[in-house]
C-alpha cells in the first residue's frame, strides 16, 4: 500500500440495521472534546432502496457516505465477494489506521476481511453476540468477524463469555453498552404519532409485526403458517405490518399475500426510523424475528415475541421485555393472549443502554488509536 493516511477510521455501513448503529458512532467521533476521530465512511450499498438506505441518513443525520460500493443484492458468495472486490481498492486508497464495522450482516465480514487480511485494524462495534444458530447467516458473521478483530465493544455482558469461549482474548474486549438504543434514545422526541403514520390509531390498540429472515419466509409452509397465525391474532388485535421487501417477494411467489388481504391487517412498505420509533413506541405488543427490535421493544417496555427459537440477544429474554416463541402457532397465541390479559412483561433497561454508548465508544478509541505505533 502506498499514499498518505487520509482519515484514522474507516466505518462501513451496508444493511438497513446497521444505520442506526452507525449514527451516534461518527456523531461521538466528530464531537470529541479531546480531539476528534477523523473518519470517512463506506456505504457498500448491501441495501439501496430509497425505504431501506437513504430515508435513515437523512433522519439520522448521517454524514453522506464518502464511498458508495453500490454492489447490491445478490447470493451470499455473490454478495460478499463484490462487496471485498470493491472495497480492497477504497482501503487501499484511504490507509485508515482502522476499519470500524458494526453488526453482523455480510457487509460486516466481507470488509472486515479484506482489512484483516492486509494488516489493518479492525474494530467491531456489537461483538460477541451469539444465537449458536449456524444455519442463520449472521451467526457465521458474527463468529467469524470477531476471530480477526483487534477491538471489540460490546453490548451487553454475556457477550464476554462467548468470546472467551472462543479464545478472544480477554484484553481486546470493552463492554459499551448498545449504541442503537443511543439512536433510540436520541430520537425519541421526534418519532411521528402512530396516528400519523396509521392515519388515525386504532382504538383498543395494535401489534406491529415484522418479519424478513430466511428461515421463516423463504420456506413457504412456515411463512404460510405464521401468515395465517397473523390473521388470526389480527381477529383479536389490528395488526400493522411494514414488510421488507425480501418478505413480500416471497409471500408474491408463493401465494401467500391474499392471507393478509384482510380488515385487520394493515400492510405497510418498509417505515422510516422515526415513523417505526414511533409505531413501536405505541404498539400493544410488537410480533419479529428481527435482532434490533428485540432490543427496541425492552428499550422501550414494550412486550415483543420473537418468532424465532433461539435469541442472540439473551438479556432481551432475561431483563426486558422479549419472549421467544418461534414460528409455532400454538406458543405465538398462547404468549399473545397472556400479554392480552396482563400486559406481558415489563422489564428493566439493561446496564449501558443509557444513549451513551458511542461516547464511551469514542473516549475508549481516542486512547486506543493514540497509543498505536
Ligand atoms: C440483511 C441482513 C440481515 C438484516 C437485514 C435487515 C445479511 C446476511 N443479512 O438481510 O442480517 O437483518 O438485512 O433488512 O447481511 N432488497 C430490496 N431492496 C433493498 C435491499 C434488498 O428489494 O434495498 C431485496 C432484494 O430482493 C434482496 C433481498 O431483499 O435480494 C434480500 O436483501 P439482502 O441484503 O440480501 O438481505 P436481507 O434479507 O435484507
Amino acid at each position: 500500500m502506498s499514499g498518505a493516511v487520509s482519515c484514522e477510521i474507516l466505518g462501513v455501513v451496508g444493511a438497513r440495521p446497521n444505520f442506526m448503529k452507525i449514527a451516534p458512532i461518527m456523531a461521538a467521533f466528530s464531537s470529541l472534546a479531546a480531539r476528534p476521530i477523523a473518519t470517512k465512511l463506506v456505504h457498500t450499498g448491501q441495501h439501496y432502496d430509497p425505504s431501506m438506505s437513504d430515508s435513515f441518513f437523512e433522519q439520522l443525520g448521517i454524514p453522506r457516505p464518502d464511498v458508495n460500493l453500490e454492489v447490491g443484492s445478490g447470493s451470499h458468495a455473490v454478495q460478499t465477494a463484490d462487496i471485498m472486490r470493491a472495497f480492497e481498492p477504497v482501503l487501499d486508497r484511504e490507509r485508515p489506521k482502522a476499519v470500524l464495522v458494526v453488526g453482523d450482516v455480510n457487509s460486516t465480514i466481507a470488509c472486515a476481511l479484506v482489512a484483516a487480511k492486509k494488516g489493518v485494524k479492525v474494530i467491531h462495534v456489537e461483538a460477541g453476540l451469539r444465537s449458536y444458530d449456524r444455519g442463520m447467516p449472521e451467526e457465521i458473521n458474527r463468529v467469524l468477524t470477531d476471530q480477526i478483530s483487534d477491538l471489540l465493544y460490546t453490548t451487553e455482558k454475556s457477550a464476554l463469555d462467548n468470546l472467551k469461549r472462543e479464545g478472544i482474548d480477554p484484553a481486546r474486549v470493552h463492554f459499551v453498552g448498545n449504541v442503537m438504543i443511543d439512536t433510540l434514545r436520541h430520537n425519541l422526541e421526534r418519532a411521528v404519532p402512530a396516528e400519523r403514520v396509521l392515519g388515525a390509531r386504532p382504538a383498543g390498540g395494535y401489534a406491529v409485526v415484522t418479519l424478513h429472515r430466511p428461515a421463516n419466509v423463504d420456506d413457504p409452509a412456515i411463512l404460510g403458517s405464521l401468515l395465517r397465525t397473523l390473521a388470526a391474532i389480527a381477529e383479536r388485535l389490528p395488526v400493522v405490518f411494514p414488510m421488507h421487501p425480501r418478505t413480500r417477494a416471497a409471500a408474491e411467489r408463493f401465494g401467500l399475500l391474499g392471507l393478509l388481504e384482510r380488515p385487520g391487517i394493515r400492510l405497510l412498505a418498509p417505515l422510516s426510523y422515526l415513523e417505526m420509533l414511533g409505531l413501536n413506541r405505541e404498539a400493544k405488543v410488537v410480533l419479529t424475528d428481527s435482532g434490533g427490535l428485540q432490543e427496541e421493544t425492552t428499550a422501550l417496555g414494550v412486550p415483543c415475541i420473537t418468532l424465532r427459537e433461539n435469541t442472540e440477544r439473551p438479556i432481551t429474554m432475561t431483563e426486558g421485555t422479549n419472549t421467544l416463541t418461534g414460528p409455532d402457532t400454538a406458543k405465538i397465541m398462547a404468549c399473545f393472549e397472556d400479554i392480552m390479559a396482563s400486559g406481558g412483561k415489563t422489564g428493566r433497561i439493561p446496564e449501558y443502554w443509557d444513549g451513551r454508548a458511542a461516547e464511551r465508544i469514542a473516549d475508549h478509541l481516542r486512547g486506543w488509536l493514540d497509543r498505536l505505533p
